[in-house]
């Protein structure tokens, strides 16, 4: 089986707040950073299976700190982990600070994408072989999220879900 790591797909985007994406306290919109994300994770996801990929998921998000208007953002995507058609991808959000250039984490999120054929099937992607501690430590935790999902669309019976039971019942 082919595999890929996950610096080949990741996906790493800068781009500007503008008074237009912005609520009225002037922080970015949660619905344009979710959309923003949502693009760079479908390359990603793409980059990974060179297929047609399409958004299953939104498992998580998390809107930690606000993103004022005229901030530089960038949101870098990293497939976490490859199932059967299933991707894992993580986003990490940051912002720049003006004057020194540093930058500080802001957000984060996990999407779930699948590939699929012209006719929207499910198709095989590439496993994926994880290097860095940061990438292993997501790796071994993404089925847990993927049981977690699949729970709460209805689309697995809980008793099913071994990551899940391990979490909370002893051997
Ligand atoms: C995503 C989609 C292709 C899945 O089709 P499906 O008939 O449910 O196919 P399957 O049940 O075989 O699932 C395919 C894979 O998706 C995974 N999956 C499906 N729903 C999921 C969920 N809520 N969370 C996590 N994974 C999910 C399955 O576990 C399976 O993974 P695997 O092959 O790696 O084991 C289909 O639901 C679809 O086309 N949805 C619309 C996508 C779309 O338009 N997105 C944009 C929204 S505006």
């Amino acid at each position: 089986m082919e595999t890929r790591t996950p610096s080949e797909s990741r996906t790493i985007v800068t781009d500007l707040v503008l008074p237009s994406e912005t609520n009225p306290l002037n922080n970015l919109f949660g619905g344009e950073l979710l959309a923003r994300m949502d693009r760079a994770a479908s390359i990603a996801a793409r980059r990974h299976s060179r297929r047609i990929v399409v958004t299953a998921s939104v498992n998580h998000v998390a809107f930690n700190r606000a993103v004022p208007v005229g901030s530089v953002v960038t949101i870098e995507a990293t497939v976490s982990r490859a199932f059967k058609s299933s991707m894992e991808i993580y986003l990490d959000v940051w912002i720049e600070d003006r004057e020194s250039r540093s930058r500080s984490k802001a957000n984060e999120a996990i999407y779930t994408f699948v590939a699929v054929d012209d006719t929207n099937r499910p198709v095989e992607v590439p496993c994926l072989v994880p290097e860095s501690d940061l990438e292993k430590e997501r790796f071994e935790a993404a089925l847990r999220r993927k049981q977690l999902s699949l729970v709460l669309a209805g689309k697995m019976d809980p008793k099913d879900a071994t990551e899940l039971k391990a979490l909370f019942i002893a051997d």
